[in-house]
């Protein structure tokens, strides 16, 4: 998929070859992947995300901040198994979080979804341990479905995972 979305702060566009180092300035941190189960990217692995994500296969779309013209995070964006669902993710660099940006780049894909893709449900998995997810989660309208009880194995830990969704007809002018 293609994507080229410009909100109020931010560009939502498809990755290119040389975002690898503002990628991995970020993702090589254990503070920022400790709840992405690739765990801390290298910089084979940062250059290797970038490869998979560049064409219309791109899964993973990087997040620019416009007034800096630097990127500041990136964004899962792609089909989930059910029929018109889409799942969503968000990743960003320390410096530039709690900023709503990753509210901001998140709201922008799901009206996207809804109103360009015209899907039904968009969802999303976060930790219970990590409320800046669950929070951005629950900012761009979405409702907690489950709470499933240490269903991923992490190292030797099992996680909880909770699950969020919202559909297109929750938003005020949801019309399918
Ligand atoms: C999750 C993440 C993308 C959020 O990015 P962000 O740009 O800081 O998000 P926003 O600024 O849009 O919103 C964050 C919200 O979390 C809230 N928050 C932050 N820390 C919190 C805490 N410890 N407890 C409760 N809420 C918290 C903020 O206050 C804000 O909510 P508010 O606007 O109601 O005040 C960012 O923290 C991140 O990249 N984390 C590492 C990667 C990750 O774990 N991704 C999710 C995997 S499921």
């Amino acid at each position: 998929m293609s994507i080229n979305i410009e909100t109020q702060s931010l560009l939502i566009r498809q990755f290119e070859k040389d975002d690898w180092k503002h990628l991995h300035a970020y993702t090589s941190k254990e503070s920022v992947m400790k709840f992405i189960p690739d765990g801390a990217y290298t910089r084979e692995d940062a250059q290797k995300f970038i490869e998979e994500n560049l064409g219309e296969e791109a899964e993973k779309f990087a997040v620019i901040l416009k007034a800096e013209n630097v990127l500041v995070g990136h964004m899962y964006f792609h089909k989930w198994f059910a029929p018109k669902t889409y799942e969503i993710g968000w990743v960003f660099n320390e410096a530039y979080q709690g900023k709503g940006y990753a509210t901001q780049a998140a709201q922008a894909l799901v009206d996207y979804g809804f109103d360009v893709l015209r899907l039904h449900r968009i969802i999303a998995t976060c930790q219970p341990q990590n409320p800046p997810s669950w929070r951005v989660a629950q900012k761009i309208g979405m409702t907690k479905e489950g709470h499933f009880r240490k269903c991923i194995l992490s190292g030797e830990d099992w996680w909880d995972e909770m699950f969020y969704a919202v559909l297109d007809e929750d938003r005020d002018d949801g019309e399918t």
